[in-house]
């Protein structure tokens, strides 16, 4: 398995990117858009690009992976990855929401490995980003119950076949072009493989829904494909 594949994308973005800066330059074309324009870029694909390389020195030490485990407030981990992922987000025309409910009056605590968990929600959002619509909006949400906490991710775009909600856990799959009825970059699907992995060493559940979005989710003036609404779910028990 070639990962360098892994990496290509967002570095071969940035790289395109600034050498139409420099062409620019050199015709003295320089304007303030331009510059931020590849301001923008460089943040979002610098990101992007972590996430990927943190993936990939994961990948190979899976199965020997070691938790360091604290009690943490998801809330932490999720704003925090939100707020890195920002630029990205904008890249698209995307907003990111987030909402902290508890059924209990204060947030729970789930016992996890900071590092680690923080690699899952990257993961979850990052893809929302990848494999939403221009335009839309991400939810990024934790619900307390008695028992658990739920962290769910809901986002506006490709859609999942039915039959295919198992296999995108599994390493090296990712959805062709048909399937997902949406069109983006390479990459090698290992983010989900290793999202499920932790999510399990966590004593956690991960699963999946893809249904078609409600009218009011859609993007303004959608003609393309039909937007799904996916959800990714993650259930950890609370820490008591
Ligand atoms: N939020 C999402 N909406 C639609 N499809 C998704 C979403 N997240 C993941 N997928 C599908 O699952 C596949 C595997 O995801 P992942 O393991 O993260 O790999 P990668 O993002 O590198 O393709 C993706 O290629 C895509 O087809
Ligand atoms: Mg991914």
């Amino acid at each position: 398995m070639d990962l360098t594949h892994e990496l290509k994308a967002p570095v071969q973005s940035i790289i395109a990117h600034v050498q139409r800066l420099i062409r620019l330059f050199r015709k003295g074309q320089v304007t303030k858009q331009a510059i931020s324009k590849v301001d923008s870029i460089v943040r979002a694909e610098r990101q992007e690009l972590l996430t990927r390389m943190a993936n990939v020195s994961l990948v190979s030490v899976l199965d020997r992976v070691e938790l360091h485990q604290e009690p943490k407030h998801l809330k932490q981990i999720v704003d925090e990855s939100v707020s890195r992922q920002q630029a990205l987000a904008a890249e698209k025309d995307i907003t990111i929401r987030t909402t902290y409910g508890t059924e209990l009056g204060v947030l729970s605590l789930v016992s996890i490995d900071p590092k680690r968990f923080m690699l899952v929600v990257d993961n979850l959002i990052q893809n929302a980003i990848k494999y939403s619509y221009p335009g839309t909006v991400i939810e990024a949400k934790t619900t307390d119950t008695s028992k658990s906490v739920i962290l769910s991710v809901t986002n506006i775009g490709a859609r999942i076949p039915r039959d295919k909600r198992e296999e995108i856990f599994k390493k090296f799959i990712r959805l062709s072009e048909e399937e997902a009825q949406f069109k983006w970059r390479p990459g090698t699907g290992i983010g989900l493989a290793l999202v499920k992995r932790l999510v399990e060493l966590h004593d956690g559940e991960i699963s999946v829904e893809s249904t078609n979005a409600p009218r009011q989710a859609r993007p303004l003036n959608h003609t393309g494909p039909e937007p799904h609404r996916t959800t990714f779910a993650i259930i950890l028990p609370r820490y008591t």
